[in-house]
């Protein structure tokens, strides 16, 4: 039997009040949409239809480099269809708009929306099963909720039998007072549910094709539906609002912690740590509180990582120090490596095993060899450093000439006195040493020594 998934992700996300279409808006370091795929793909489905509309473009992207992302840590994928809903006229039009999509799978399809990131694989598993199990033709879940406001009530009569879904918006007060709602989360077998769309109006407080209305369709036409009450009601928490976008943020924020802690990372205090559900971080590594990390960063195991740093999209070998208050983004870290405190790396600054950056160091696209040392006040911009290089304080790589940007070379075993400008292009040969305030305007041969301003060869060095 074949399953298929359909996730409903076109609408235009009013009350977010944004730009920006909802499911692009990001919780706990991922886009909303983020979240339903990877469930989508712990489902293993046949195909995966994703329909889009609102900013389209935007959200396909967007879909597209979440799915490369995933498929680089799962095996299998799905086939995946992306279908166009370009006026948004309800969930129910959503569904309609996928009908040739869906009329060329076979078997069931599962339909949840794309602002719901807290649903698990497990809680669809088991709605598969008992929709397959009862031989239905539609299953959906239903939860009670304390405060069911802006969902989907159901409407059972006397004998407690479903009689329809009736939505927020259109529900009377007395419908309002109805706890048991519906969650988002549906099953069809694919040709009552084809049938089923032609049938669906647009008679409501909104004027829009409601999904939901189908159940009340099928069950008028005498097809066998199943609701099946679930326990947790948490789990379909939606973001409608940028109040539910922090309270579902900070669930999964949690979530993304535990997981961690639980693989062997030391989180001192959950409360004050953010970190990207894309990360990924090494057993025995120690965050220290109020550390932020975002992103797909890379962490490897033992490092150590203090507080008031933040470490974006980056990645980190083992037993990395980083100390207090450090921004570290877009830059690779080998092993062994220690930074700070109060160190900025970026774009695509790299430091060898090893290497010790420390305090107000600025290294922006630059890489610093094994064992190069810069431990105070420099700025190191477009720089290609060796190994062993000791750089003296208050250096600094004059790269900019006000037009263009241009290189710096230091070779290995360099000494750069204190407060050397380096004025770029230019190249520090091998073994080379510069006096305090030396002005580097002209190469220097390997194994000299150059000081002053402008900088000259005072002697050859021993080597
Ligand atoms: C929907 C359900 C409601 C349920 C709730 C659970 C409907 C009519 N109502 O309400 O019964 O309790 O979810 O969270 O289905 N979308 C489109 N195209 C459209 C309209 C919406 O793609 O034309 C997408 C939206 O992007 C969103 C999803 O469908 O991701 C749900 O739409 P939304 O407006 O958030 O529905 P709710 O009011 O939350
Ligand atoms: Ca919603």
């Amino acid at each position: 039997m074949s399953l298929n998934v359909l996730i409903i992700a076109a609408g235009l996300g009013t009350r977010m009040k944004s730009r920006r279409a909802k499911v692009l808006h990001e919780v706990a370091g991922r886009p909303l949409i983020g979240y339903g795929l990877r469930t989508a793909w712990a489902l293993k489905p046949e195909r995966l239809f994703i329909v889009i509309g609102h900013q389209a473009e935007a959200v396909r992207a967007v879909v597209e480099d979440e799915i490369a992302h995933i498929a680089g840590d799962e095996a299998s994928a799905p086939q995946v269809e992306f279908i166009v809903q370009s006026k948004q006229r309800g969930t129910g039009h959503a569904v309609m708009v996928a009908r040739e999509a869906l009329a060329r799978a076979s078997g069931s399809v599962v339909i949840y929306y794309g602002d719901a990131p807290l649903i698990r694989s497990e809680t669809i598993d088991k709605l598969v099963r008992q929709h397959r199990e009862g031989g239905y033709a539609a299953s959906m879940l239903t939860v009670m909720m304390d405060d069911p406001t802006g969902y989907g009530r159901i409407v059972r009569d006397e004998a407690g039998h479903f009689v329809r879904i009736i939505e927020h918006r259109d529900a009377s007060p007395e419908q309002r007072r109805i706890r048991e709602v519906n969650p988002g989360l549906y099953c069809f077998e694919i040709p009552p549910l084809l049938e089923a769309l032609d049938h669906l109006s647009p008679k409501n407080v909104q004027g829009e094709y409601y999904l939901p209305d189908v159940f009340a369709i099928l069950q008028h036409r005498g097809y066998p539906i199943g609701l099946f009450l679930h326990d947790c009601a948490d789990e379909f928490l939606g973001v409608n609002n940028r109040v539910e976008l922090a309270n579902v943020g900070a669930r999964l924020r949690r979530q993304v912690l535990q997981a961690l802690m639980l693989s062997g990372v030391t989180i001192v205090d959950p409360d004050s740590t953010y970190i990207s559900a894309d990360a990924r971080i090494g057993q025995d590594t120690i965050i220290h509180p109020q550390v932020i990390i975002e992103g797909r960063t890379r962490i490897g195991e033992e490092c150590e990582i203090h507080s008031w740093s933040r470490i974006v999209d980056s990645q980190l070998g083992d037993r990395v120090t980083v100390k207090n208050g450090c921004v570290i983004v877009n830059s690779r870290l080998g092993d062994a490596v220690v930074v700070g405190p109060f160190a900025h790396l970026r774009m695509e600054a790299e430091l060898a095993p090893e290497a010790r950056v420390g305090n107000f160091v600025e290294v922006k696209k630059s890489r610093l060899g094994r064992k190069t040392k810069a431990m105070h006040l420099a700025y190191l911009g477009d720089a290609t450093i060796g190994e062993r290089v000791n750089i003296g304080a208050g250096t600094i790589t004059c790269n900019y000439d006000g037009q263009r940007k241009h290189p710096t070379f230091i070779e290995d075993d360099v000494k750069l006195g204190s407060d050397t400008m380096l004025v770029a292009p230019v190249r520090v040969g091998r073994g080379a040493v510069t006096g305090a305030g030396a002005v580097v305007t002209k190469d220097v041969p390997e194994h000299a020594l150059a000081v002053g301003v402008p900088a000259v060869v005072k002697k050859r060095l021993k080597t």
